[in-house]
């Protein structure tokens, strides 16, 4: 048995579990998702050259909780979304070049992405607080992903009722943004749910949080965006991480693994954040 008939044989083999993990409903509602199908991309299930695209690995071992960067993708105070222009190919084969490479131009802020205590200090900005000076071991740690009232923004008193106990460090706050599925509408919603002033404040006081996730591009609520970050990044202790996909993520304790890229000098940057159990 050669190598590539022998991987036909193992996708054979577990095309049972993959047909499972594909029909079990774990992601059953976003665009450009498909089966769990690690076979496709070496023409296990046939001649066609179909990329696997996954949500979720082994029947939730894994979460990837960053959004796809597509044109549909929402941006800040845009109603034109992403838009199809951010990605192009500069050099391309069809032209006659050997390989394809592609050019991209993004807000660093666009998408899942972490924001630096420079976003809203420029003291901190010019004295180099940028997402290459982020702690690594406050993006990845335990975490617990939880679900906030769908009725309020995020104030002290819905802070309070959490009861989130003292010693977590890390919380994925998932809100009606993830229900209204705003991260998958392009026209920027300044209605998204957010920290209001007060609730940044008292999980800056009375918790020892140091990583703040969100459902949405904001972790402030659009009417108290300046005041609440303000709250948020004046320690430089607390990391906010934006626009996260939460959806069809049970609740509950997990290992976050986040990585920014070294964007030196500048406030934010994209960043690929998985969940593991
Ligand atoms: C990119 O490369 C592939 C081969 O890997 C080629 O088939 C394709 O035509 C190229 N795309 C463009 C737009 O040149
Ligand atoms: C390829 O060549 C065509 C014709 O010259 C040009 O219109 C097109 O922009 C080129 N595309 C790329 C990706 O270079
Ligand atoms: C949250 O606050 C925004 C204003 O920033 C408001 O438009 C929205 O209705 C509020 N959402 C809820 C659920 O109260």
């Amino acid at each position: 048995m050669n190598s590539l008939s022998l991987f036909a044989f193992l996708c054979a083999i577990s095309a049972h579990s993959i047909a499972v993990s594909a029909n079990s409903a774990a992601y059953p509602s976003i665009p450009g998702a498909d089966a769990d199908d690690e076979c496709s991309l070496r023409g296990g299930g046939g001649d066609a050259l179909v990329p696997p695209r996954r949500e979720v690995y082994d029947d939730g071992r894994i979460f990837d909780i960053s959004h796809r960067y597509v044109p549909e993708m929402p941006v800040w105070e845009s109603t034109e979304g992403l838009g199809e222009d951010f990605l192009w190919l500069a050099i391309s084969m069809k032209n006659g070049s050997r390989a394809n490479s592609s050019k991209f131009t993004l807000g660093a802020h666009t998408g899942t992405h972490v924001d630096a205590p420079g976003h809203f200090y420029d003291n901190y900005y010019d004295a180099g607080f940028d997402v290459d000076s982020l702690d690594l071991t406050v993006l990845n740690g335990l975490a617990l992903v939880i679900d906030a009232p769908r009725d309020k923004n995020i104030t002290a008193e819905v802070m309070k009722s959490l009861n989130i106990p003292k010693g977590v460090r890390r919380v994925l706050f998932r809100t009606l943004n993830t229900d209204r599925r705003l991260m998958f509408k392009k026209e920027f919603d300044t209605s998204y749910v957010g920290f209001k002033e007060d609730g940044a404040k008292w999980l800056v006081q009375n918790t020892d949080i140091k990583l703040v996730g969100i459902d949405y591009l904001s972790a402030a609520a659009y009417d108290h965006s300046v005041q609440s970050h303000l709250a948020f990044l004046e320690s430089r202790e607390i990391i906010l991480v934006e626009g996260l996909k939460l959806d069809d993520v049970p609740a509950g304790a997990y290992s976050l693994s986040c990585l920014p890229l070294r964007l030196v000098h500048s406030e934010a940057s994209p960043i690929r954040c998985i969940l593991t159990r």
